[in-house]
């Protein structure tokens, strides 16, 4: 795994804030009847016109700035120029570069009124995301960042979705280590200062697996069940874990005091 310097980490931060105020400039067009691909477009205007460049346009061939995952789609869904309907959720993953370096995040959201079960789903997934974030600790193995996300899933009855997972991220968009949303705590490699991680719980409704669709990224629940997104791109500092892609950037010292081993 690569460990980035404190000035590199800035710049990180810098990507992060393009990055997040992308996804929040596209928030409020979130709406019954904005098609994913007006989305789309409002999120890259926002990343260029603030410096950035799309992360995921042209990554792998995939065509456009966001992936936009609707229902049972779990990740990777191409914004297209369906209307959303009332009571859909739809995931908007987005990422940025910015001087070199990438960000990353993730969150699902609700289209209207959506269902209590669907509201629950998103909130578990969110919650698992922060488990992961206070497990984000200097000394800490990668094992218990993925453990404490999968309690939380498995603890509200959802299903960790197991054929994608987080990682790490710096000039590369996908950097070692790889992160399953699943694993035993203890395990795996000792977090050290300067690791920067995407963390990022996919959940399903119950238990599945995950298809592709011919489009070769589409990637929906096979038995059809509603899934959730939430990503943070997080840095380990000694001062605790620096949700980079949050509007408050400084480290959780609250989370250090936790539960830091052997540091
Ligand atoms: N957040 C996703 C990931 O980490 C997005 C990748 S989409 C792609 O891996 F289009 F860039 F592949
Ligand atoms: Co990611």
């Amino acid at each position: 795994m690569i460990l980035k310097r404190p000035s590199e980490i800035d710049i990180m931060a810098e990507a992060a804030v393009i990055n997040r105020e992308a996804l929040e400039a596209v928030e409020p067009y979130i709406q019954v009847g904005v098609s994913t691909a007006e989305l789309n477009k409002i999120a890259e205007d926002a990343i260029i016109s603030r410096g950035g460049k799309p992360a995921f346009k042209g990554y792998r061939g995939f065509p456009a700035t966001l992936c936009t995952s609707v229902n049972e789609v779990v990740v990777h869904g191409i914004p297209n120029g369906q209307p959303l309907k009332e009571g859909d959720i739809v995931s908007i993953d987005i990422g940025t570069f910015y001087r070199g370096y990438a960000a990353d995040m993730a969150k699902t959201y609700a289209v209207g009124k959506i269902s209590d079960k669907a509201k629950r789903l998103l909130d578990v997934t969110e919650n698992s995301l922060y488990a992961g974030i206070e497990k984000a600790l200097v000394g800490n193995r990668l094992g218990d960042i993925s453990a404490a996300i999968q309690n939380v899933i498995e603890a509200a009855g959802f299903w960790v979705i197991r054929e994608f997972v987080g990682h790490g991220i710096g000039a590369e968009f996908h950097e070692s280590p790889e992160m399953p949303n699943y694993g035993k705590a203890g395990t795996g490699p000792v977090l050290r200062p300067g690791l920067v991680l995407a963390i990022e719980p996919m959940v399903a409704e119950s238990r599945t697996k995950v298809r592709i669709l011919k489009d070769e990224w589409t990637a929906p629940t096979a038995n059809k069940s509603l899934a959730a997104h939430f990503e943070h791109t997080v840095a380990i500092s000694k001062d605790g874990p620096r949700i980079l892609t949050a509007q408050d950037q400084t480290p959780r010292a609250e989370y250090a005091l936790g539960g830091v081993r052997g540091a």
